[in-house]
């Protein structure tokens, strides 16, 4: 009884907050979204149908459409460096920790994340700030179904599946 009433008062608790927490979100996006002006040169977030999301035709990096819960240096066809090749193989997978410190410093992520002091990251940018790779982060989860909320995740079961091919 008094172990219920505890777990209702921790539910209404976490509810509270996730409320808040979703407009955080929605400005965090956007922000992310207009930084995100300074990946297009080189990214494009293209979803499996070859519909362009984000960017315009960047092809010197890979694309990132669903690159949040994606294993490092997996998409498919791209030559990636070998760091972020070896990162993969080790069981980097792109979440919200290792991104923003990544786009900070490709290369010094890729040397501490691989234990090899030569390796080298491809991606020559960085991004300014833990803020600004934090707003970036949340732009892109929103390209990563893994990382929609329960209620999107819940509303995209009900639509009907999309045609495979
Ligand atoms: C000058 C070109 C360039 C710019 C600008 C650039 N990137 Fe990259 N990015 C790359 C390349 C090249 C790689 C592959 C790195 C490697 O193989 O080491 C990469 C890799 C990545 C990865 C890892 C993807 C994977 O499949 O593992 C992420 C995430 C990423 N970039 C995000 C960003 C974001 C966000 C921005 C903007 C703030 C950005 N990049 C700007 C060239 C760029």
């Amino acid at each position: 009884m008094k172990r219920n009433a505890l777990s209702l008062i921790t539910l209404a608790a976490v509810f509270g907050v996730a409320g808040a927490a979703h407009a955080q979100d929605a400005e965090a996006i956007a922000r992310g979204e207009a930084a995100f002006s300074q990946c297009q040169s080189c990214h494009v977030v293209r979803d499996d149908a070859g519909t362009v999301l984000a960017g315009r035709n960047g092809r010197t990096g890979p694309n990132l459409f669903g690159v949040v819960g994606r294993v490092a240096g997996s998409y498919p066809d791209f030559r990636y460096g070998d760091g972020m090749v070896r990162a993969g193989e080790m069981g980097l997978v792109w979440d919200e920790a290792s991104l923003i410190a990544y786009l900070q410093d490709p290369t010094d992520f890729l040397r501490s994340y691989t234990g090899n002091a030569r390796a080298r990251g491809n991606m020559s940018f960085r991004v300014r700030g833990a803020d600004q790779a934090s707003d970036l982060y949340a732009f892109l989860a929103t390209f990563s179904p893994a990382a929609e909320t329960p209620a999107e995740e819940a509303a995209a079961e009900e639509a009907p599946a999309p045609a495979s091919n």
